[in-house]
């Protein structure tokens, strides 16, 4: 039925084009702003076992099924899980699933775009000389004046908004594909130039061991639930992104093997991000809990006073905001993709309407850091209220309900043909994650942050 389809938007041209989309979707700020922060917070390398373990047998096989589930719908994600469940013989209220999706993917974008307009403006910070020859107390008091003021950072915001929405009336399959060729190879080396400027000070170890050096005792179910929420938002899983730009990709590509390139390349970057800032943590005796802000509170000192800094400050920036362009896109397209194909829309005035509402529930997380830092809800403020209930909850929920879809839903012979396994053990394996443990770990999990376990 689906079988001889194409999307409607389009197809990637080639699988290196699949694989840089995908990545692209996935490395973006919660590699580079995201994971050192959080892995500070929870108190370093137990984390980072916890986050790769749960990329592992988690996030991987639930990416395969979310890409394999995308491909064979073609669809935006709401309408192609009421499809698969009907050609399943399954309750077709599995299309909520998609709803999920779309609306977890509002959610993050409206906090992700404020971060991103961070970026952006550190941009212009470097490139007007504020970081040069900057110490920790400098950079600090720079990045806390940034926070107390809602109209700039509602400026760069709207400027990411506006830039985002442009690109994705676009067309997925155009504007992406070429900017994301350049900017990952590029992101990469620079990091790259990050971590030398981090082994030549003189914590380099000190920073490698807090962030390799496993202590369990500082690991608690919160900080598991992290940790795995982690891995749902870093590998942009759980809420259709994936499915949607599976939907893109042409039969004869292997999901698999296409799914291991992308894992592999997003926990690369997110493990360099955290080798070249925990030495500059350590160095100028930050915090390394000091939360959201840290990436903008060490990473200026590098540039402020390393060789060349100027210009690698500006191109690192820049190419933050890129990365986070990459993953923001993903993150619209499900709704995008919904509303052109079901309330026949045009893409462009689709992109309006998903980019105002985004817009505006960016607000909240803008006043998060200034005047309603102090209103609470379940003691955490709107930024951190959002966060949770994304990366921590919807996230995984929606990434279990994949994983359930695909291992006991979805008929065999349809997850094989899609696939196509060349070795069939690699099949069994992946169906015995995908059905027993990956659900079972994020089930367990759950249990234990309530308490029953
Ligand atoms: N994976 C992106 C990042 O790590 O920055 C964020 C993200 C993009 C999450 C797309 C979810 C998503 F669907």
């Amino acid at each position: 039925m689906t079988d001889s389809n194409k999307s409607s938007h389009g197809e990637w041209s080639s699988r290196m084009a699949f694989i840089l989309a995908a990545t692209g979707s996935a490395v973006g700020l919660g590699n580079i702003w995201k994971f050192p922060y959080i892995t500070g917070e929870n108190g370093g390398g137990a984390f980072v076992i916890v986050y790769l373990m749960c990329v592992l047998l988690i996030g991987i096989p639930i990416m395969i099924a979310e890409t394999m589930i995308g491909r064979r719908g073609k669809r935006n994600p709401i309408d192609t899980m009421t499809v698969l469940a009907k050609e399943s013989g399954a309750d077709p209220n599995w299309h909520y699933l998609g709803w999920l999706g779309v609306i977890a993917g509002f959610l993050i974008l409206s906090y992700y775009s404020v971060i991103a307009g961070w970026g952006l403006s550190y941009v212009l910070n470097v490139f007007t000389g504020s970081f040069s020859g900057a110490d920790g107390e400098k950079v600090q008091t720079l990045f806390n004046d940034f926070m107390a003021s809602p109209l700039q950072q509602l400026f760069w915001h709207t400027v990411f908004m506006v830039v985002t929405m442009g690109v994705v009336a676009r067309g997925v399959t155009e504007g992406l594909e070429r900017a994301v060729q350049w900017l990952m190879p590029a992101l990469f080396f620079l990091l790259l130039i990050l971590v030398a400027y981090a082994m030549s000070t003189d914590s380099y170890f000190k920073g490698l061991n807090f962030l390799f050096n496993a202590d369990f005792s500082k690991i608690t179910g919160q900080s598991v639930l992290t940790a795995m929420g982690h891995a749902f938002f870093t590998l942009s899983l759980g809420m259709g992104a994936i499915m949607v730009y599976g939907a893109y990709l042409p039969k004869d590509i292997s999901i698999a093997r296409t799914t291991v390139i992308v894992a592999g390349a997003d926990t690369l970057v997110a493990l360099l991000a955290g080798i070249a800032i925990f030495p500059i943590v350590f160095e100028n005796n930050l915090q390394p809990g000091s939360g959201p802000g840290l990436i903008f509170q060490t990473l200026p000192i590098a540039f402020g006073n390393m060789t060349g800094g100027w210009f690698f400050g500006i191109l690192f920036f820049v190419l933050l905001v890129f990365a986070a362009l990459s993953s923001s896109i993903s993150l619209i397209e499900p709704a995008v993709a919904w509303l052109v194909e079901t309330r026949n829309m045009t893409r462009q005035r689709a992109c309006v309407w998903a980019g105002a509402v985004t817009w505006l529930l960016g607000l909240g997380t803008i006043f998060s850091f200034n005047i309603w830092s102090e209103f609470k809800i379940f003691d955490r403020t709107i930024f951190e209220l959002l966060d949770y209930l994304t990366a921590n909850l919807m996230l995984p929920i929606g990434g279990f309900c994949i994983a359930i879809f695909a291992g006991w839903v979805m008929k065999q012979e349809h997850c094989k043909k899609e696939l196509h396994l060349t070795n069939p053990q690699h099949f069994e394996v992946w169906r015995f994650l995908v059905c027993y443990v990956s659900p079972a770990a994020v089930f367990l999990v759950f249990l234990n942050v309530v308490g029953v376990i």
